[in-house]
């Protein structure tokens, strides 16, 4: 069979990415232009400062993309694009993009649920990945758990188990990260305070488990946290805690978020008789999950696939990845692809 060559659009919430990957493995080129700096200022992602950026950064960095990777536009086999789930109008910006390159190229399209991709970047990382898995993905809008049992090859093949009763994963850290003064983006905030602070300073470990034994909830650990870091003026009120404390509750917070995590995850690649658990998105970076989740699945001898920190966060590598998986089973969109927020 012939190289597959695919250049890859990623624009579903605040990076615009793109990348041309080679037979779904070879990196030729990427770009993840982050817009942090111009979301910071509001303390989160506001959707049209998003969408702009967006307008603004794609096409020169598609253009760049192939000058960097020495790709004609003639030699590509398909043109992907993340089509759900997102922020609406950053999802638009991305996929009228796409559309309108494959139009002009006489190319394929092939829209990619980015969920999906962040599964993919797990099987980039690790090749030998095989079903049945169980795949955790946890990131700002998302903290699923999928079973992949080896039909994945169209799209949807994924069931699944579990997901979060309220707040996603990286949402809470980043509201967490909010209430204890410690801005934007959460995540990298909060891991990096918990560095001097004591895990077991505030007795939360079990505040992402709700009782069903399957799902996660961060919404009580959440207002646990606004308790103490704001007391009864809630999240308005002046912070009530000292550096130390600060330390000590994002310690304690990121405890229960991993705890969450890792045992339901684990919990679940066990009833299911997998033999790997795939990890990814953007909270599969944070180095405290990722010592976990390496020491509890060695403990069960089952198998972790987890990406490289810059391929957990949002990129279009893994877009890229899972388009492969898609074209190579004869997987087309048309132009009237649709987006979905959800
Ligand atoms: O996958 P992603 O880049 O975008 C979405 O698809 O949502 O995930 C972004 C989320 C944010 O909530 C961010 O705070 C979180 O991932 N995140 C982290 C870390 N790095 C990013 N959470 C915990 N620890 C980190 N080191
Ligand atoms: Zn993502």
């Amino acid at each position: 069979m012939a190289d597959s060559l695919i250049l890859a659009i990623e624009s579903s919430c605040d990076e615009t990415a793109g990348a041309i990957l080679r037979n779904g493995r070879e990196i030729l080129a990427q770009f993840v232009a982050s817009q942090v700096d111009l979301h910071r200022a509001y303390g989160g992602v506001v959707p049209e400062v998003a969408c702009r950026a967006h307008m603004e950064c794609l096409l020169p960095g598609v253009d760049q993309l192939l000058r960097d990777a020495d790709v004609k536009p003639e030699g590509l086999s398909a043109l992907a694009v993340s089509h759900r789930p997102g922020l609406i109008g950053a999802l638009l910006v991305g996929v009228s993009a796409a559309k309108a390159l494959a139009l002009a190229w006489r190319k394929p399209l092939i829209g990619v649920d980015h969920l999906e991709a962040h599964v993919a970047a797990a099987g980039l990382a690790c090749p030998e990945l095989a079903a049945p898995y169980v795949a955790l993905v946890a990131s700002g809008g998302h903290s699923n758990l999928y079973l992949a049992t080896g039909n994945e090859a169209g799209r949807g093949g994924m069931t699944p188990l579990a997901s979060t009763l309220d707040d996603a994963a990286g949402e809470a850290f980043d509201k967490a990260a909010k209430l204890l003064g410690l801005g934007f983006p959460g995540g990298p905030r909060i891991q990096e305070a918990a560095r001097s602070g004591n895990p077991r300073a505030f007795p939360w470990r079990d505040a992402g488990l709700p009782p069903d034994g399957v799902n996660f909830s961060f919404s009580g650990l959440k207002t646990a946290v606004m308790r103490i870091a704001r007391g009864q003026a809630g999240r308005r009120g002046p912070l009530l805690l000292d550096g130390q404390g600060v330390a000590d509750a994002a310690a304690s917070f990121q405890e229960a978020v991993v705890h969450a995590l890792v045992s339901r995850a684990l919990a679940a690649a066990e009833r299911n008789h997998a033999g790997w658990l795939a990890v990814g998105g953007g909270v599969a970076a944070n180095s405290r999950l990722r010592e976990e989740l390496a020491g509890a699945a060695a403990e069960r001898e089952i198998r972790l696939a987890i990406p490289p920190l810059a391929l957990c966060t949002d990129n279009a590598v893994m877009v890229a990845a899972r388009a492969h998986a898609l074209f190579a089973t004869g997987v087309r969109d048309e132009l009237d692809l649709e987006t979905a927020a959800r």
